[in-house]
């Protein structure tokens, strides 16, 4: 059983939303799917799908305008929130410390974290790729975490590009993260690969030791993108 997730980033509507529901209810899949959409879209109907948010507050309450808590999440059902998407990293100027502590913020209210981590172009092409990837999954988690977590390996370079690692390289990737979690106790925990995925890669890309799901952009808004994801996961 893998976990396809999808990010809809800021696209998308409450109508959209809807015909997504539809389309999946009739899909048979052990998979679990999740969907994280915009704000405007939590709370509605959503079938057999597990909604999440994008981003959360590292904040609790009070004078933060604009800002949503996850207890604010929670109280629409929702089960998830990305923390860390490299958009947010790279367009909010958020650090491992900003990361840790949404994530920190989404534990306390019963929310499941999917905490992205991965290297900048610029980092890979001066062979910094798996100390980042290492740090990142070591700064980004909080210290105390008893519930689960997900973490999702998303190289920055390949997201919305249309390019992919090879596989090996998502191997070794994925290898170092659950290395580094078994060494931070969390053993166990999902890892979901992200960029890039679609219909045509996602069975081979799931097949790569340690890659528990994908974490799909461009490919989740549609249901004829999005189905042949989850149907070609035996
Ligand atoms: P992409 O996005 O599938 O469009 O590359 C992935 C992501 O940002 O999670």
């Amino acid at each position: 059983m893998k976990i396809i997730a999808g990010n809809w980033k800021m696209n998308g509507s409450r109508s959209a939303l809807k015909e997504m529901v539809s389309g999946l209810q009739s899909l048979e899949t052990n998979h679990t799917i999740i969907l994280c959409v915009p704000y405007t879209m939590l709370g509605l109907e959503s079938g057999r799908i597990n909604i999440g948010a994008q981003d959360v507050s590292a904040h609790t309450h009070g004078a933060y305008t604009g800002e949503v808590s996850a207890q604010m999440i929670a109280d629409t059902g929702a089960k998830y929130v990305i923390v860390g998407h490299s958009e947010r990293r790279g367009y909010h100027n958020e650090t491992h410390n900003t990361v840790r502590n949404k994530a920190s913020a989404a534990l306390s209210n019963g929310l499941i974290p999917i905490i992205c981590v991965g290297e900048t172009m610029e980092e890979k092409q001066a062979g910094k790729t798996m100390a980042v990837i290492e740090s990142g999954v070591r700064e980004s988690i909080p210290s105390d975490v008893n519930t689960p977590i997900i973490i999702a390996y998303e190289p920055r370079w390949a997201i919305g590009a249309g390019l992919t690692p090879t596989d090996a390289e998502i191997a070794d990737a994925h290898a170092l993260i659950a290395k580094t979690l078994s060494e931070m106790g969390l053993s166990g925990t999902p890892i979901l690969y992200g960029a890039s995925v679609k219909g045509s890669n996602a069975a081979e890309i799931m097949s790569i030791p340690n890659v528990d799901g994908v974490l799909v952009g461009g490919a989740s808004l549609k249901c004829d993108d999005f189905i042949p994801i989850i149907t070609s996961v035996k």
